[in-house]
């Protein structure tokens, strides 16, 4: 069984249920885990645990600045134990290309290259934006040929078997580093 910390930065709160789904995986299959909304945690990773994932979403070409300054300052932790990364956008979503160009941006700048990176699509949460947001992601889709245009609703795109099956891999890892 091993003790993993789950951190991540989100906006409108897709990362933070995907984080969650996660845990809820990982504790299906024995193990402690605390997730953590770097936001209101701060930048420092606990010492104590055996693994550690991180995850960010994607807001006009980039992940949150403050999850790459998390990552920046626990880069040494983060190499040393077992350790993840997911992006959540819609680019995961059928345009593979630019959501592994966001994620090579990430790596680039934060100088960690994890092992396990999960691209994972995100969500329209039209009635969650203010006026502006809801019309400027309106225009997006419309432009992107997409039929998902009725704001008095959200999309969510977010394939969960797809999460399970990445957890279940990083945890299939984990048992050759943790006894
Ligand atoms: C203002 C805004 C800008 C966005 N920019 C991008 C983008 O550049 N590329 C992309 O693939 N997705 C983009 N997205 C989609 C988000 O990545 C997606 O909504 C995701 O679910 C957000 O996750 P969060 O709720 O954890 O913040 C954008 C969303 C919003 C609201």
């Amino acid at each position: 069984m091993a003790n993993i910390y789950i951190a991540y930065g989100t906006v409108e709160g897709q990362t933070a249920q995907i984080a969650e789904y996660i845990a809820d995986v990982a504790r299906g299959h024995g193990h402690d885990v605390q997730t953590a909304d770097i936001k209101k945690s701060g930048d420092t990773l606990p010492d104590g645990y055996d693994a550690v994932l991180v995850g960010a979403s994607v807001h006009v070409g980039k992940h949150e600045g403050y999850v790459r300054d998390f990552v920046r300052k626990n880069t040494a932790a983060l190499q040393r134990l077992p350790s993840a990364f997911f992006s959540v956008s819609l680019a995961a979503q059928g345009d593979e290309v630019n959501a592994e160009g966001y994620v090579e941006k990430f790596e680039a700048e934060t100088g960690w290259r994890p092992a396990h990176v999960g691209l994972f699509s995100g969500a329209l949460l039209y009635t969650h934006y203010g006026f502006l947001k809801r019309a400027m992601m309106k225009k997006i889709a419309r432009d992107k040929g997409s039929l998902d245009t009725d704001t008095s609703r959200d999309y969510v795109y977010t394939e969960w078997d797809g999460v399970r099956r990445f957890t279940e891999d990083f945890l299939a890892g984990l048992a050759t580093h943790v006894a």
